[in-house]
């Protein structure tokens, strides 16, 4: 999408203003198909990373399946026209009713942790079957609070307790389909995948009803010019030759199903701001814009770095600024950045906003959250309206 179109629709729908870019999502699912064309791959969307309706019934107008991990995302994606059976449910230590809920609405279960697995048995026996959650203890992410596949995580049934599974699943009969595990996210290396897929395998080889291998998400894509992303070519080669030499070994074809988030919609995704106040300090000029961790949490919450457009001004000449929310906290996007000069009334563009961004906003400071547009196919629709004073009161019981 090009600065102008950008800026249009910001004059069209105000700011702040999340658009996503349908043909990065049809080119994201496209390519990681591509690379398991080999083998019987499934994509299941961690819809966590974006829930807008528009974007769940593209997904699903592309063939893409969901992960969901509540039943409000459950719910979301019965909205979008998903069938019950296309849709797993990955839950951490939710209440136990709330994976009941999920099973009579028929999705699939991720079962993680041994307590759930019991509860399983006890409620299920043979007539339910189930996924497992293992956690591999493999350490790979972005960073720490993102890296779930490592011995000290709260994720999953640590492969080491595999014989008390074992116990449980004979003791109730259970048929166990599927062995599922998720190392983390933004993992650039695609031997971090490798190495959890073999322990997943070698686990695999205990269970005799399998059909699915679900290797998680956690692709990276790129966050700054110059980034290293997962080489999906490369994992796509690797993961087949050792899911085949697996799938011989087991003595039968099972299905090898993903679940990202940020691949498929990462990239998309832009969030447009304006410049409010320019303030030159002795210490250092701040960009402030009318928007704040409230909005995009990432920067403030992991330290993520994301790009930075000035789309009403690239050719001016470059300056450093600390860009700033309007937040009453320390709301810093990008601390010493360099830009395009920005004046008061800029459109800046925050990249890779697609995925974390607004399922992750909030009211904080009772500020509203964004709209979203979807271009897709020449079309650009306002998919989810701006906020009103509606929107925050609507579960306040004391007006009066
Ligand atoms: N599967 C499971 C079980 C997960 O927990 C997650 C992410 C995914 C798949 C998708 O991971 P992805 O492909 O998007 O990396 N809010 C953080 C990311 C947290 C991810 C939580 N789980 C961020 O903005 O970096």
């Amino acid at each position: 999408m090009n600065s102008s179109t950008l800026i249009e629709l910001t004059q069209q729908h105000g700011t702040p203003l999340y658009v996503y870019d349908g043909s990065i999502i049809r080119r994201q699912v496209k390519s990681l198909q591509d690379a398991f064309a080999d083998v019987d791959m499934r994509i299941k969307y961690a819809c966590k990373a974006n829930t807008n309706l528009a974007i769940l019934r593209l997904m699903r107008e592309l063939g893409v399946e969901i992960d969901v991990v509540s039943m409000g995302e459950m719910q979301m994606a019965l909205l979008a026209g998903y069938a019950p059976e296309q849709l797993t449910f990955t839950p951490s230590g939710v209440p136990f009713e709330e994976v009941r809920e999920a099973v009579e609405a028929g999705a699939k279960i991720n079962v993680d942790s041994l307590p759930l697995l019991e509860w399983f048995g006890q409620n299920y026996g043979d007539t339910q079957p189930c996924l497992i959650r293992l956690k591999p203890n493999v350490a790979a992410g972005g960073n720490a609070k993102i890296m779930t596949g490592h011995s000290d995580s709260k994720f999953g049934i640590s492969v080491l307790l595999l014989d008390d599974i074992m116990n449980i699943v004979e003791r109730y009969n259970l048929k166990i389909i599927g062995l599922h595990q998720h190392t983390g996210s933004d993992i650039k290396e695609a031997d971090a995948f490798l190495q959890a897929s073999e322990v997943i395998f070698k686990a695999a080889m205990r269970f005799p009803d399998l059909e699915i291998i679900d290797l998680g998400g956690g692709f990276k894509v790129s966050y700054k010019p110059g980034d290293t992303t997962t080489d999906m070519q490369r994992l796509g080669a690797e993961i087949t030759r050792g899911f085949q030499d697996f799938c011989q070994s087991y003595g039968r074809e099972l299905q090898l199903w993903f679940e990202p988030g940020k691949y498929l919609v990462s990239e998309c995704g832009q969030l447009l701001v304006q410049a409010t106040v320019i303030k030159e300090d002795p210490a250092r000029d701040f960009v402030h814009v009318d928007s704040g961790l409230n909005h995009l949490i990432r920067p403030m919450m992991y330290g993520s770095y994301h790009h930075i457009l000035n789309l009403s001004n690239p050719d001016g000449p470059a300056r450093n600024y600390d860009v700033v929310g309007y937040i009453c906290e320390t709301d810093t996007f990008a601390t010493d950045r360099e830009l395009p000069e920005v004046r008061p009334g800029d459109i800046l563009a925050f990249l890779n906003a697609g995925a974390y961004g607004f399922t992750m906003s909030s009211h904080y400071n009772a500020r509203y959250r964004p709209a979203e547009v979807l271009v897709d196919e020449g079309e650009a629709r306002l998919v989810r309206r701006h906020e009103t004073l509606d929107d925050l009161l609507r579960t306040q019981l004391d007006l009066n």
